[in-house]
């Protein structure tokens, strides 16, 4: 079925943008997949973990990060006293690339649409990326060693439905009016804050990271404590990458 992302961007629940990645031939992976992996969580949920794609054990079970990497994500979520219900878990892809291959760019930007939906409509104080290529999608010149565990708010572009998300300052005002409730009078988009993580899969096989990974996990409450404070907001006269924590 022929998809637009004017479809994409016009579903007003996430069980509305599911039904469509169900029925999704925007890139070729719906060929090869066993089921749809679009997400899962609270449409509510605080706090918003991105990772890279769906891997086999995800594409069987059709969740995201239900397999080894899943398991230690779980176990991290758990640690602060939270379940996975509680927070939202998707990937940049919502379908499994043919034997766990780095996903393809027309993949990336086919799927990019729902990512950006998902983020509208769930509406995270916080977005948590899993490992350096979610994060790299997003902020593409930003380095996971030196970022990890670190806080930073930068602008969301939602008003140009074929662009990405940017992490730059560009970006003016966009007359979209399915923006406009949730991002401010097209005014160029809004300040989100995020956090990168190592991959859990990094740390499946390494102490250290391991270690590194529970550290800068177990700032996430602290963050949001932050954010809840509003001793972040500004007036928007801000560095491009701020740190908070
Ligand atoms: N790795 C990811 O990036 N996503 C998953 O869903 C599972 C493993």
């Amino acid at each position: 079925m022929k998809i637009t992302d004017k479809d994409i961007l016009g579903t007003d629940s996430l069980s509305a943008l599911n039904e469509l990645v169900s029925k999704c031939e925007r890139c070729s992976l719906f060929k090869t997949k066993t089921k749809d992996v679009p997400g899962v969580g609270s449409e509510t949920a605080r706090v918003m973990f991105i990772g890279e794609a769906p891997g086999k054990d995800e594409d069987l079970q059709g969740e995201p990060f239900v397999g080894r990497a899943g398991q230690l994500l779980t176990e991290l979520i758990e640690s602060l006293g939270w379940q996975r219900k509680d927070v939202y878990i998707a990937n940049v892809l919502k379908h499994r690339p043919p034997n766990n291959r780095d996903p393809k760019p027309e993949e990336i930007e086919a799927c990019w649409p729902y990512l950006k939906r998902q983020i509208q409509l769930i509406d995270p104080k916080l977005i948590v990326f899993l490992g350096r290529h979610a994060m790299n999608r997003f902020f593409p010149t930003l380095q996971i060693s030196k970022c990890h565990g670190n806080a930073f708010r930068k602008e969301l572009h939602f008003e140009e439905p074929d662009s990405r998300l940017r992490g730059n300052d560009k970006g003016g005002g966009g007359n979209d009016p399915r923006t406009i409730s949730r991002y401010g009078a097209g005014k160029g988009g809004r300040k989100q804050v995020f956090l990168a993580l190592y991959h859990p899969a990094v740390a499946l096989y390494n102490g250290s990271m391991k270690e590194t990974l529970q550290t800068d996990f177990n700032k996430i409450p602290k963050i949001l404590a932050k954010i809840d404070e509003e001793k972040l907001n500004n007036n928007g006269n801000q560095p491009k990458q701020q740190k908070l924590i």
